[in-house]
C-alpha cells in the first residue's frame, strides 16, 4: 500500500505518525487523587435526585415552578423540593460544585469535569417504568447518554482513558421507587406477578445496568435504597386514619435488603468495585418515629397546597411557613430537611442500618 502512494502521501504519513506520537507523550494522563475525596460525581436515577432533567420533556413529571424550589437560591429548577435535593447536599459534603442537568444544552466543556446528574423523575430501573407520566429517562438511556457524550467529553478534556477518569468520581443512584409504584398500580389479576417475583426480577434488572457502567470503567458507587413509599403523604390519604400503608412499606424493606445482599455478592462479580447502600428507609422511619425529638412537627403531610393527582404540588399553590418542620414537600418527596439528614448520615454515619457497609465518607478515601 505504501509502495502506491505519493511522495506527498508518503511525507503526510509520517507527518501523521510523529503528530499522534507527539501527542502521545505531551498528553501523559496524570490524574492525581483529590486529597479530599471524589473529582466529582454522576447521579443517575428518579426524582429523588433529579436537578432538572424533565422540564424540557413532555412529562407530567416536572417540578419547574413555584413552590418548587422556594427555598432553593436559584429557585424553581425542576427539583421536587422546597430546596436542595440527596444528591445536592451530598455534593456539598464532597466539596463539589452544583452538578449540571445531563439535558440542559449548556452542559458540555469544563462543567462536566465534576460530574454530571442524569436523574429523570418518574423513571425507573426497568424500561417499561415511567411512560405513564410522558416521556422520561429511564435508567438504561441515562446510562446510554454518559456513555455516549459525557465519557468520550471527558477523555478530551482530561486526555486521560475512561478507565483511568472514572474511579475517582462517585457513582450516586436513587432509583427503584417508581418501579415498585409501578407494581402496586398495575398488579392485578391479569397481571399477577408476586410481588418475590417482582422484585428479583427488578434487582436482576438493577445489577445489568450496574454492571454496564462497572464496563465503562465506574468502580465507586453510593446506591440509595427506596423510602417507606406507604408513609408519603399520597399514599396515607388513601388509607383509613391517615396511616402508613404496610403492605407497601414491606416492599420497600425487601427491595432494600435484597439490594444489600446483592451488593455483598459483587466484590466477587465485579472485581475492583465497592459499593455502598444507603438505607433511606431507615433513616426516614426512625425521622417519622422520633418527629419531635429531630425537630419536625409534621412528618405525615405535605408543605405544599397538593394538585388533584395528590402527588405535585398545585402551580402557584400555597406552602407552609415553617418548611424546617415538615419531612413531606409534596405528596411523595421530602423537604429539603429530610434530605439534609439523609445525606448527612450517608456520608458520615457508622450506624449500618443506615448506611452499609461504610459511609460514603469512607468510600471517598479508598
Ligand atoms: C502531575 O500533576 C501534578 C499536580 O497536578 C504535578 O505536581 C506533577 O508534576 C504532574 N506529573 C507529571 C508527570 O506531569
Ligand atoms: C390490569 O393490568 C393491565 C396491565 O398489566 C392493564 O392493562 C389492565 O387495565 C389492568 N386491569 C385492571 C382491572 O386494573
Ligand atoms: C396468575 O395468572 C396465571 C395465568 O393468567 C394463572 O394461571 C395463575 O393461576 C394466576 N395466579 C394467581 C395466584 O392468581
Ligand atoms: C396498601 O396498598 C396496596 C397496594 O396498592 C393496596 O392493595 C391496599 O389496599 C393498601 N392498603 C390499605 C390499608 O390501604
Ligand atoms: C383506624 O380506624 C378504624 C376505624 O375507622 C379503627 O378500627 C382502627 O383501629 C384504626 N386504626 C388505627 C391504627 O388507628
Ligand atoms: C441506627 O439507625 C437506625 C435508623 O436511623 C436507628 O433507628 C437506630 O437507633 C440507630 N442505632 C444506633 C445505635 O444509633
Ligand atoms: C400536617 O400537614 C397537613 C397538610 O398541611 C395537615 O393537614 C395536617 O393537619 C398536619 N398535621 C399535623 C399533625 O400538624
Ligand atoms: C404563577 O405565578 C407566576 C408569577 O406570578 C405567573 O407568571 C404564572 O402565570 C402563574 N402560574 C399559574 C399557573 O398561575
Amino acid at each position: 500500500m505504501v509502495r502506491n502512494m505519493s511522495l506527498s502521501g508518503i511525507i503526510f504519513f509520517f507527518f501523521l505518525l510523529l503528530l499522534s506520537s507527539f501527542n502521545r507523550c505531551n498528553s501523559q494522563c496524570n490524574l492525581t487523587k483529590r486529597s479530599d475525596g471524589f473529582r466529582g460525581m454522576f447521579v443517575f436515577g428518579s426524582s429523588v435526585v433529579d436537578n432538572g432533567n424533565n422540564n424540557n420533556l413532555p412529562t407530567l413529571s416536572k417540578a419547574n415552578y413555584l413552590p418548587y424550589g422556594i427555598d432553593y437560591p436559584l429557585g424553581p429548577t425542576g427539583r421536587f423540593s422546597d430546596g436542595k435535593n440527596v444528591a445536592d447536599v451530598l455534593g456539598d459534603y464532597l466539596k463539589l460544585p452544583p452538578l449540571p442537568p445531563a439535558l440542559d444544552p449548556s452542559t458540555g466543556g469544563h462543567r462536566i469535569l465534576h460530574g454530571v446528574n442524569y436523574a429523570s423523575a418518574g423513571s425507573g430501573i426497568l424500561d417499561s417504568t415511567g411512560p405513564i407520566t410522558g416521556v422520561v429517562i429511564n435508567l438504561n438511556n441515562q446510562i446510554t447518554k454518559f456513555e455516549k457524550v459525557t465519557v468520550p467529553e471527558l477523555e478530551a478534556q482530561l486526555s486521560c482513558t475512561r478507565t483511568e477518569i472514572l474511579p475517582h468520581y462517585l457513582f450516586f443512584i436513587g432509583a427503584g421507587g417508581n418501579d415498585l409504584l409501578g407494581y402496586f398500580r398495575l398488579n392485578n389479576a391479569s397481571n399477577n406477578v408476586t410481588l418475590d417475583t417482582f422484585t428479583t426480577n427488578l434487582l436482576a434488572a438493577y445489577f445489568h445496568r450496574l454492571k454496564r457502567l462497572y464496563n465503562i470503567g465506574a468502580r465507586k458507587f453510593a446506591l440509595l435504597g427506596i423510602d417507606p413509599i406507604g408513609c408519603g403523604p399520597a399514599v396515607r390519604a388513601r388509607t383509613a386514619n391517615n396511616s402508613c400503608n404496610e403492605s407497601q412499606n414491606a416492599a420497600a424493606r425487601l427491595f432494600n435488603s435484597r439490594l444489600r445482599s446483592m451488593v455483598d455478592a459483587f466484590d466477587s462479580k465485579l472485581s475492583g468495585s465497592q459499593f455502598v447502600v444507603v438505607n433511606r428507609y431507615n433513616i426516614i422511619r426512625d425521622v417519622i418515629q422520633n418527629a419531635a425529638a429531630r425537630g419536625f412537627r409534621n412528618v405525615t403531610g405535605a408543605c405544599c397546597e397538593l394538585s388533584v393527582n395528590g402527588i405535585l404540588c398545585k402551580k402557584n399553590g400555597s406552602v407552609c411557613p415553617d418548611r424546617r418542620s415538615y419531612a413531606y414537600f409534596d405528596g411523595l418527596h421530602g423537604t429539603q430537611a429530610v434530605s439534609s439528614i439523609i445525606a448527612a448520615e450517608a456520608y458520615a454515619s457508622n450506624n449500618q442500618s443506615e448506611v452499609y457497609p461504610f459511609n460514603i465518607q469512607k468510600l471517598s478515601q479508598l
